[in-house]
């Protein structure tokens, strides 16, 4: 076992920060040798019961939850800050062309090096991730995942139609790959796969019927995919479907929307579509930086808790802009005030929090496991330094609340922030 003593963020309830200000976390391993929280309290209180335990000192740091990515593109890692008229062209001009990079074993494998180490970087613990169409994409990431104990999930990119030649799949061939690559990767260590069409637009019907059949018999598997991101491609997705009555109803009929089941964006999207997400226990990704950089629209929050389906954050790099938890969150205030007058909402810094650790858990299917330092969770975590730059020194020093500290660190964080990102390993924490 292990202790840490500093200053802790948890979360008590939705979107309910609690911060221990002079607390103990301890770690230890449980009957499989995975460290977990074993005990979260005040440090005077637990000391006693702890008292053999070694212990590290951490003043002046906060210990908080990893992050929790909901939507991320590891291919993509070039292609951030790559500007087009929108969706469309840029997964032409930029998207689809670096992606066939990936049929090459070595270059996914150099990539998914870089793109690990960079999630830890900014403290981000879990991640669901696209890979590319080839298989190779998805073995890259997951061995360097496995490597890391990162809690990691992914799947090979499902697009057969509607996209150049180098990235298209054969449908029959595309789900074979991924049944095969469910058997081999699924549920080892700390990994999960996700069966992952990449859009309506990519996929033929007999590929969306066979993703939705791959789910029906792998019921713990995850669904990522993209809905109702831009006008663009909403357009083309009536044209595909003239007599579908919108575009999730399209992955509704075909057995794609259940719980585990991602999509990202979820712009416009009407009140029947979100009962729908509520209904069948699916959720969006919501991904700020990218809506915005796209300029794909504005995700209604205050329709989606009227509604009261799952939601929880994502960077969506490359169309996201940046990997940095706190990038997004900032984005994520923005985007909730933009509909203010409207329908917008000032979004806390407790939600927001919330929004990218342990409701993206809760999101993802994983309440109890990660995002969070309750007795049980898996022991990822982050020491934040709010020390780390001349003006978050001065911000957060003079902060009278809970509130004020987290935002502070919210308008004003990014990479220099994250001290260090502590990984829950099968015998020992992991440190980054
Ligand atoms: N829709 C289909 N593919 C993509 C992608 O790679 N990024 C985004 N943002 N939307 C998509
Ligand atoms: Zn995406």
């Amino acid at each position: 076992m292990k202790a840490y003593r500093a200053p802790i963020l948890y979360f008590s309830g939705p979107a309910e920060a609690m911060l221990e200000s002079d607390g103990l976390l301890v770690v230890g391993p449980d009957d499989q040798g995975r460290q977990r929280v074993k005990a979260l309290g005040n440090y005077a209180g637990l000391a006693a019961r702890f008292a053999e335990v070694p212990t590290e000192q951490l003043p002046g740091r906060i210990i908080a939850p990893g992050f929790v990515d909901m939507h991320i593109h590891y291919p993509q890692l070039d292609v951030i800050g790559s500007p087009a008229e929108g969706l469309l062209p840029w997964l032409e001009k930029y998207t689809f062309p670096h992606e066939k990079r990936f049929c090459a074993t070595e270059y996914s494998a150099q990539a998914a090096r870089f793109f690990i180490a960079e999630l830890l970087r900014n403290g981000v613990t879990t991640a669901l991730s696209f890979a590319t169409s080839h298989p190779a994409s998805v073995n890259a990431l997951f061995a360097e995942a496995q490597q890391h104990s990162l809690r990691l999930i992914t799947g090979k990119c499902l697009m057969d139609q509607h996209c150049p030649d180098g990235v298209r799949d054969e449908t029959r061939q595309s789900l074979m790959d991924t049944e095969a690559l469910i058997k081999r990767w699924h549920g080892v260590d700390r990994l999960g796969y996700a069966v992952t069409p990449r859009y309506v637009p990519s996929c033929s019907a007999a590929q969306l019927s066979g993703a939705g059949e791959l789910a029906a018999k792998y019921p713990g598997v995850w669904i990522q995919s993209h809905a109702a991101e831009n006008k663009d491609e909403i357009a083309w997705v009536r044209q595909l479907y003239p007599d579908a009555r919108s575009y999730l109803s399209v992955y509704d009929k075909f057995g794609l929307l259940r719980p585990r089941a991602v999509y990202a964006h979820c712009l416009h999207i009407d009140d029947e579509d979100r009962a729908l997400l509520r209904d069948t226990g699916a959720a969006a990704a919501v991904s700020p930086t990218s809506n915005l950089f796209l300029g794909s629209g504005f995700f209604d929050y205050v329709a989606a808790d009227r509604a009261g389906f799952q939601y929880g954050l994502a960077s969506d790099v490359g169309g996201g802009t940046s990997f940095s938890p706190f990038h997004t969150m900032l984005a994520a205030y923005y985007v909730g005030r933009e509909g203010q007058g409207k329908s917008g909402v000032s979004l806390g810094p407790q939600h927001l929090w919330w929004q990218h650790t342990a409701g993206a858990a809760r999101a993802l299917g994983l309440e109890g496991v990660v995002g969070n330092l309750l007795p049980g969770c898996e022991a990822d975590f982050v020491v934040l330094n709010p020390q780390a730059t001349p003006l978050l020194a001065r911000k957060t020093a003079q902060a009278g609340s809970l509130d004020e500290l987290l935002f502070a660190m919210i308008v004003l964080g990014d990479d220099r922030l994250i001290e260090r990102t502590v990984i829950s390993q099968a015998g020992s924490l992991s440190m980054v």
